[in-house]
Order: structure tokens, then C-alpha cells, then sequence
């Protein structure tokens, strides 16, 4: 797990991009402690709200100049609704760098990162590391329709090899970023992929990059109560390296799972083969 810092972040910027609020975050002493797939976690409601539970973010960049973290917000419900609506000169509560980070290649690799959405966000900082370490990169970006796609400059600033998909057909093909992952793995040579955003999306893009004997790995979106290890709300069944499965917290240990060891057909039940499952009654469904 991370070495996370709690502090009243000072909002200094709320850009509005397509669909998202980008909320520039004055956070000192945080961004030095982050690395590509760390998330933070933002109080909301303010005292004696009935929004209790903290709501977790990607941390979309960390500037240690500036002292600065960025976080991509979709208004969904009142929580992110909130926070995309904060102020300039407005302090959030917030914690980060939390979760384990996107495992980063030894020697230089060929990456393709893959998003859906705001998925993307934490994916340019990867990038840029990954091609820092003299690596090559290729986007596949994908979204419900163009005010989905969040970052397409930004990949393009970092690549040439930028894929664009929308399921209304709007900007780029149409369809899904599943739908031509196989030939753009080929395309530039990957051996690695990258890839987050809603868990059906990170389970077909797992089962495609495993059946072309490829290493994934998946930040995934389990909903979180604590975001620190306690409460076990965010637990996927994952097989462990000795081949046992086992629950395993997504806000520690995760978010970022080799998608080949998510068992992504049993997310939300109890398998019977899981270590444990008798106790917590194990086949219920
Ligand atoms: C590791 C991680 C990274 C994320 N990164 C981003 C991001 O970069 N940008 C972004 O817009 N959203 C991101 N999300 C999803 C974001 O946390 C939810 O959209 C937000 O918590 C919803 O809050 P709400 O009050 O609007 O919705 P409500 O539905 O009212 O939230 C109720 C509760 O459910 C939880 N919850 C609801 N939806 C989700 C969800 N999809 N995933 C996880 N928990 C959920 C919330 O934490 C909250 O406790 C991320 C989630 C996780 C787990
Ligand atoms: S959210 Fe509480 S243990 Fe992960």
C-alpha cells in the first residue's frame, strides 16, 4: 500500500473537459509519493451529511513543483456531482496516494493502454513513464460517444499510436475498444497491456490479451466504503500465485490486478473453491 497523507486540498482550478470536471488540487506532500495507478479518496457533504463514505478517485497527474495532484471527476450521483462542482479556493478533504500502483516493465516494452471513459486518466502518466524507460506505447481510447473520450490530445501528444472508438459511431470507429484490441496488440508488437475502466470492458480486454499470451494488468473500479484496507466492501476472488483463490481488497492490494488472476465471472458471489468460503458460506449466491 501507498504512504498516504491526509490534508484540506485547496481547489485551484475546475476545468470542464467534454463530459468530466478536472479538479486541480493544491496537496503538498503528496504528489512526490505518487506512481501511475494510486488513487486519493475526497470527503463529501461536508459535518453531518448523510454522504458518509469518502469517494474514490484516480490520481490523473501529480506535479511536485507545483505540489499539485489532478483528479478526473464524472458527475454521477450527489458525491461526484459535489466535487465537480467545487469552487476555487474550496478545501476538500482528501487522502492519497492510496492502492498499488501499475506494475512498471524492467526493460523497455511494448505497452498498449486501453480505456474506457474516464478510465484513461490514470493511463498518460503510465505512458510517459513507460516511453521514459524507452519503451513504445499505443492508445486505445473508447467511450459511449465523443464527450465520453477524456484525454485524446494528451495520447497524442505521447504517441502516434492513438485509437479511437465510440459506441454512437461520433468520433473514431464505432463500437468498442474490445473490438479491435486484437489487431492493435499485433499492430505494435505488444506484449503488455494496460487497461482500466468499467469491470465488463477490463474482463474482455483480459480474456483477448490472455488468449494472445499477453500480460495484463487491470485497474479496476470496486465500489469502496473505507478505501483503507478495513471495512473488506471492495474484495475480489483472485487467484493467488500458489493457484488458490481468495478474496483480496481492491483498495490495498488493488486496484491494479493481473486481469489473467481476476476471476471475473465470480465478482459479486462467493465461489465454493475459495479459501474461506465455508466460513462465510461459501455457494451462496
Ligand atoms: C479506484 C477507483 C478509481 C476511480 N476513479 C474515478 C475517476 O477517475 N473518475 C471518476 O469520475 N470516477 C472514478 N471512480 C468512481 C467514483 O468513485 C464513483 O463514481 C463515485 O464514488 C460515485 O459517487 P456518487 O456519490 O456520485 O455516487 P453514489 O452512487 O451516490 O455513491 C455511493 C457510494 O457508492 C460508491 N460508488 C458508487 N459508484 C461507484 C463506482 N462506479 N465505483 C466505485 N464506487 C462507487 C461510492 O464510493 C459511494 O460510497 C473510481 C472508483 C474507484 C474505486
Ligand atoms: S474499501 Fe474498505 S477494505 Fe477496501
Amino acid at each position: 500500500m501507498a504512504n498516504p497523507l491526509q490534508l484540506r486540498a485547496e481547489v485551484l482550478a475546475n476545468h470542464p473537459e467534454g463530459a468530466y470536471h478536472r479538479l486541480v488540487l493544491h496537496a503538498p506532500g503528496v504528489p512526490q509519493r505518487v506512481r501511475p495507478g494510486h488513487f486519493a479518496t475526497l470527503a463529501v457533504g461536508g459535518p453531518g451529511s448523510a454522504l458518509v463514505l469518502r469517494r474514490p478517485f484516480a490520481i490523473h497527474r501529480a506535479d511536485p513543483q507545483a505540489g499539485t495532484i489532478e483528479l478526473v471527476i464524472a458527475p454521477k450521483a450527489a458525491g461526484s456531482r459535489e466535487l465537480a462542482g467545487a469552487r476555487v479556493g474550496e478545501r476538500l478533504d482528501l487522502i492519497a496516494p492510496l492502492g498499488t500502483p501499475f506494475p512498471l516493465p524492467e526493460q523497455p516494452v511494448s505497452a498498449l493502454l486501453v480505456a474506457g471513459g474516464y478510465g484513461s486518466a490514470p493511463l498518460f502518466a503510465l505512458g510517459a513513464e513507460i516511453r521514459r524507460r524507452g519503451g513504445r506505447i499505443g492508445f486505445v481510447l473508447g467511450a459511449a460517444g465523443t464527450g465520453g473520450l477524456y484525454g485524446v490530445d494528451q495520447a497524442r501528444a505521447l504517441t502516434q499510436d492513438v485509437l479511437l472508438l465510440t459506441e454512437d459511431g461520433s468520433t473514431g470507429l464505432a463500437g468498442r475498444v474490445t473490438d479491435p484490441l486484437a489487431e492493435a496488440i499485433r499492430a505494435i508488437g505488444a506484449t503488455v497491456v494496460y487497461a482500466c475502466g468499467p469491470m465488463a470492458m477490463l474482463r474482455a480486454v483480459s480474456e483477448i490479451a490472455v488468449a494472445h499470451e499477453v500480460r495484463v494488468h487491470t485497474a479496476v473500479e470496486e465500489a469502496m466504503a473505507c478505501g483503507t484496507g478495513i471495512c473488506m466492501t471492495c474484495v475480489l476472488p483472485v487467484v493467488g500465485e500458489d493457484g488458490r483463490s481468495r478474496f483480496v481488497r481492491s483498495c490495498t492490494e488493488g486496484p491494479v490486478f493481473d486481469g489473467a488472476r481476476v476471476r471475473w465471472a465470480d465478482i459479486g458471489s462467493v465461489p465454493d473453491d475459495l479459501e474461506g468460503a465455508a466460513a462465510m458460506g461459501g455457494g451462496l449466491r
